[in-house]
C-alpha cells in the first residue's frame, strides 16, 4: 500500500471516530450512539432491539458567573472503547454473586475557545445505560459552579409513568400512574396533605423514574453513586416529551460546588422488554466503586422489633412531657419537670418488647423517644435540640442494656436530628462512642422538618455530602447506618454495605397517616429501590388504627398476607417487625412467617411482574436450603402462577402458603387469610388468587418421608 492510501485511510477512519460513535452491549441488543451536533453540542441516543429508548438527547453542564458554561463548541480529542467482565461479591443482598459485565466507550471532549476538557463516560451493560461527565485535572478549570446540569433524556412517546413530584425535601409520597402528559395536571393533586413542602415545576418529577411504553418497553432513569452533587431531579418538556436533568440548589441557589479532578453521579437508563429484569439489574451497585470498607464482619442483616409503631399511631409519646424544658439552653434536668404519662420508651415498656423479641428470636430491638429533646423540637426550628447521649429518667439505660443482652437483643439506637445536620455533626463522635460504650451497633438516623442551616435542602449537595460523611464516620467506629428522610440511594451501599437501610420514600408509618395506595408496594420495588433497600417497616397485622388509638381513624390498607409478602418482595437485609407484641399475640400462626423468613439470599428470582400491579419473588435463603416466596398483589384480584422450577431436582420440600382467604379485601376484611401445607417439588405449579391489597407468602423447607407424612402433593 503507498504512503498516500495509508494516510487517506487513517484520516476516513479518524474521521469516523469523531463524528459518530457507536457502543453496543455486551449481547448486542443495546446500541448507544454518540455525536457531537452543529456548534459542537454533544448528544447521545439510545435504541434497545432496534426500538428507539431515547431520542438524540444533548449533554452538558452551564456553568455559574463563567465566560462559558460546558454546553457547545466541542471538539473530540480522543474515544476510547474497553470492555469489562468480573463477578464481585456483596456483603449482604439479594444474590451472593453480582456479575459487573459492561462496554465502555470514554470520548475527551475538548471546548476549542476555553481549552477545557470533559471526558463522557458511556457503561452500556445488557440492562441499560449509564453515563457520567468527568472532569479531569486541567489549568482552565479548576473550581466551578453549576447552574444547571444539561442533560436530557427525550422520550419516544407518551409513555405511562409511575411519577411522584419533584421535590426538594421528601420522597415520602404516593405514586401516580399517569401518561406523561398527564403529569402537568395531575402534580398539584398528587401532593399529599402532609407534605411540608412543594413541588419545584409543574412537570417535575424524582428518580428512580418508572416507565412503560405502548410496545412494552420498561424504561426506568435514575442516577447511581452520587456523592458530592446534588440529587438529580428530572423536568419534563412536555410537548416534545424531553426530560432534562434539574439538579437541587442549594441555601444560595448553586446546585453543585466542584474542584476538579471530579466527576458527577452516573446518569443511569435501565430498559427491558421483561419488568422483571428491571427488577434483577445490578447497574446501580455495578456503577458504586468496590467495598472500600475492610473488615466488613461486623455488617449484620438483621430482623428487628421496635417501641415505635405506638408512637406513629399516636398510642403513646416520643417525648417525655408536655412542658418544654429547653434543652438548648442547658436545662436537661427532666426530674424537675411534669410527666405526661403518655411517654413510650420506659424502661418497663421497653423490657416488655426485649422479652417478646427473644422470646421470638428477632435480632434487635429499636426504642424511639429515649432520650431528651423531643418536646423541644416539636413545632421548633432550634439548632441544638438533640445531644444523642443523654435519656428521659424513665429509660434506665444500664438497666436495658444488661437486659437486652442478658436475653441475647441487640439495641438499635436512634438519631433524630431534627433536621439540623449541624447539630448533629457537633455531636456525631461522642454520640458513636456513647452507642459503642453500651453495646449498639446499628442507628436508625432521622432528619424530619426542614433542614437547619436554613436554605439547604434535603437533597443538595451539602447536605447529601452531610449523610455521606455520617456514613463513613460511622464506618470507622462499625456502626450500621439505617437514615430515614435522606436522599434517597444509588447504590452506595456496595461500597459502604454498613449502609443497610434507607427509608427515603412513604413507608409503613403513612398506612398511620391517612393511609397509602394498596398498591404501593408493587411500584417501591420498580423505583425507590432501584438503588438499594428500603426499611419499609412492614407487619402491621391490625389495620384498624383506631384500635390502637381511639383518636386516629387511619387504616392500614393492605391484607395480612400482603404484609407477609412484603418480607420477600421489598428486599431489605433489616427488616423490622412494625406492629405491636399483643397484635402478634393475635395471630401467632401467622406471625410464624416473619419469625421464619430470612432477611439475606444466595439467589433471587423474580417470577412475575408488571409495575403497579403485582410482584412475585422466589428467593433462597443465605448458606441455607430454604426459600421464601412473596406476592404482592394491587387493586384488582389476580391469580398469580408460581413454578416451583427454582427448587433443587429429585428434592422434597415442605410449602407453606400463607394466602388471602376467599373474602379478603385490603379495606373491608384484611385480616382473613388461610395457611395450609402442601408437598411440593421442583415440578410443582401453584395458581394462587390475590385478593385487592393482598398476596401471599410462602415457606419452603426441605423435608425427608416421615415429615411429608399425611400432606397433600400440591
Ligand atoms: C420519621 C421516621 O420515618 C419515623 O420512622 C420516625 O419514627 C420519626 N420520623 C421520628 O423520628
Ligand atoms: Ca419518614
Amino acid at each position: 500500500m503507498n504512503r498516500f492510501l495509508i494516510t487517506f485511510i487513517l484520516i476516513l477512519s479518524f474521521a469516523t471516530i469523531i463524528q459518530a460513535q457507536e457502543l453496543r452491549s455486551p449481547n448486542g441488543q443495546l446500541v448507544m450512539n454518540f455525536s457531537l451536533q452543529p456548534q459542537g453540542v454533544p448528544a447521545y441516543q439510545l435504541s434497545y432491539k432496534g426500538k428507539p429508548v431515547i431520542k438524540l438527547s444533548s449533554l452538558g453542564l452551564e456553568l455559574k458567573n463563567d465566560s462559558k458554561s460546558l454546553l457547545n463548541d466541542f471538539v473530540i480529542t480522543n474515544a476510547q472503547t474497553s470492555a469489562h467482565d468480573s463477578t464481585w461479591e456483596p456483603v449482604w443482598g439479594e444474590v451472593n454473586k453480582i456479575r459487573n459485565h459492561y462496554n465502555e466507550l470514554a470520548i475527551t471532549l475538548t471546548q476549542k475557545e476555553t481549552d477545557r476538557q470533559m471526558i463522557i463516560r458511556f457503561r452500556l451493560f445488557d440492562d441499560g445505560l449509564g453515563f457520567r461527565y468527568e472532569f479531569p485535572i486541567q489549568p482552565k478549570l479548576v473550581y466551578f459552579v453549576i447552574k444547571e446540569e444539561r442533560t436530557q433524556f427525550a422520550m419516544a412517546g407518551d409513555h405511562t409513568a409511575f411519577w411522584i413530584a419533584g421535590d426538594y425535601d421528601t420522597q415520602e409520597y404516593d405514586y401516580t400512574t399517569s401518561r406523561l402528559s398527564e403529569i402537568r395536571k395531575l402534580s398539584k393533586d398528587a401532593i399529599t396533605p402532609n407534605a411540608s413542602q412543594t413541588p419545584f415545576s409543574p412537570t417535575g418529577v424524582q428518580t428512580a423514574l418508572m416507565m412503560k411504553t405502548d410496545d412494552g418497553l420498561y424504561i426506568n432513569l435514575h442516577e447511581a453513586a452520587l456523592i458530592n452533587y446534588s440529587c438529580m431531579h428530572l423536568n419534563l418538556d412536555d410537548t416534545n416529551m424531553v426530560f432534562q436533568s434539574w439538579l437541587t440548589p442549594d441555601a444560595t441557589g448553586d446546585k453543585g460546588n466542584l474542584q476538579a479532578p471530579t466527576q458527577s453521579p452516573w446518569r443511569t437508563i435501565m430498559v427491558s422488554d421483561d419488568a422483571r429484569t428491571i427488577l434483577a439489574s445490578k447497574m446501580a451497585y455495578n456503577l458504586n466503586e468496590a467495598c472500600k470498607i475492610e473488615d466488613t464482619s461486623w455488617i449484620k442483616p438483621m430482623k428487628y422489633m421496635g417501641v415505635w409503631w405506638e408512637m406513629i399511631t399516636g398510642k403513646s409519646s416520643w417525648s417525655y412531657t408536655n412542658d418544654l424544658p429547653a434543652v438548648q439552653l442547658g436545662i436537661t434536668d427532666y426530674t424537675t419537670v411534669k410527666p405526661n404519662g403518655t411517654h413510650g420508651a420506659t424502661t418497663a415498656n421497653v423490657k416488655r418488647y426485649i422479652d417478646f423479641a427473644s422470646q421470638h428470636g428477632f435480632d434487635g430491638l429499636l426504642v424511639e423517644g429515649w432520650n431528651i429533646g423531643w418536646e423541644d423540637w416539636f413545632g421548633n426550628e432550634k439548632d441544638y435540640v438533640f445531644d444523642f447521649v443523654t435519656p428521659y429518667p424513665d429509660f434506665i439505660l444500664a438497666e436495658i442494656r444488661d437486659y437486652a443482652r442478658q436475653k441475647g437483643v441487640k439495641m438499635v439506637m436512634h438519631h433524630e436530628t431534627s433536621g439540623s445536620t449541624r447539630n448533629y455533626e457537633r455531636h456525631l463522635d461522642q454520640a458513636f462512642r456513647f452507642m459503642k460504650d453500651n453495646g449498639y451497633d446499628a442507628v436508625k438516623t432521622g432528619y424530619v422538618g426542614p433542614i437547619l442551616p436554613k436554605g439547604y435542602y434535603h437533597y443538595d449537595q451539602w447536605t447529601v455530602n452531610h449523610y455521606q460523611y455520617v456514613l463513613e464516620k460511622a464506618a470507622e467506629y462499625k456502626i450500621m447506618i439505617n437514615a430515614h428522610e435522606a436522599v434517597r440511594p444509588t447504590g452506595i451501599a456496595r461500597t459502604y454495605p454498613n449502609l443497610i437501610g434507607n427509608e427515603s420514600a412513604r413507608g409503613t408509618e403513612f398506612q398511620a397517616f391517612g393511609g397509602s395506595k394498596p398498591n404501593h408496594v408493587t411500584i417501591l420495588p420498580f423505583t425507590r429501590l432501584i438503588g438499594g433497600p428500603m426499611d419499609y417497616t412492614p407487619g402491621v397485622f391490625e389495620m384498624d388504627i383506631s384500635k390502637l388509638n381511639p383518636t386516629n381513624n387511619s387504616h392500614c390498607n393492605s391484607t395480612l398476607a400482603n404484609q407477609l409478602a412484603l418480607y420477600v418482595t421489598l428486599y431489605s437485609p433489616l427488616q423490622m417487625a412494625a406492629d405491636l407484641p399483643e397484635n402478634y399475640n393475635r395471630f401467632l400462626d401467622a406471625f410464624q412467617f416473619i419469625k421464619d423468613v430470612a432477611v439475606d439470599w444466595d439467589e433471587s428470582t423474580y417470577l412475575e411482574a408488571e409495575p403497579g400491579q403485582y410482584i412475585t419473588v422466589a428467593r433462597k435463603a443465605k448458606r441455607k436450603g430454604e426459600w421464601y416466596v412473596g406476592n404482592v398483589n394491587g387493586e384488582t384480584p389476580r391469580t398469580a402462577t408460581v413454578s416451583f422450577g427454582f427448587l433443587e431436582r429429585g428434592k422434597t420440600y415442605i410449602a407453606t402458603i400463607y394466602a388471602d382467604a376467599a373474602d379478603s379485601h385490603y379495606k373491608t376484611n384484611p385480616q382473613a387469610y388461610t395457611i395450609r401445607k402442601v408437598v411440593v417439588t421442583n415440578t410443582s405449579k401453584l395458581s394462587q388468587r390475590s385478593a385487592p391489597g393482598g398476596g401471599f407468602a410462602i415457606s419452603i423447607v426441605e423435608a425427608d418421608k416421615s415429615q411429608v407424612k399425611g400432606l397433600k402433593k400440591l
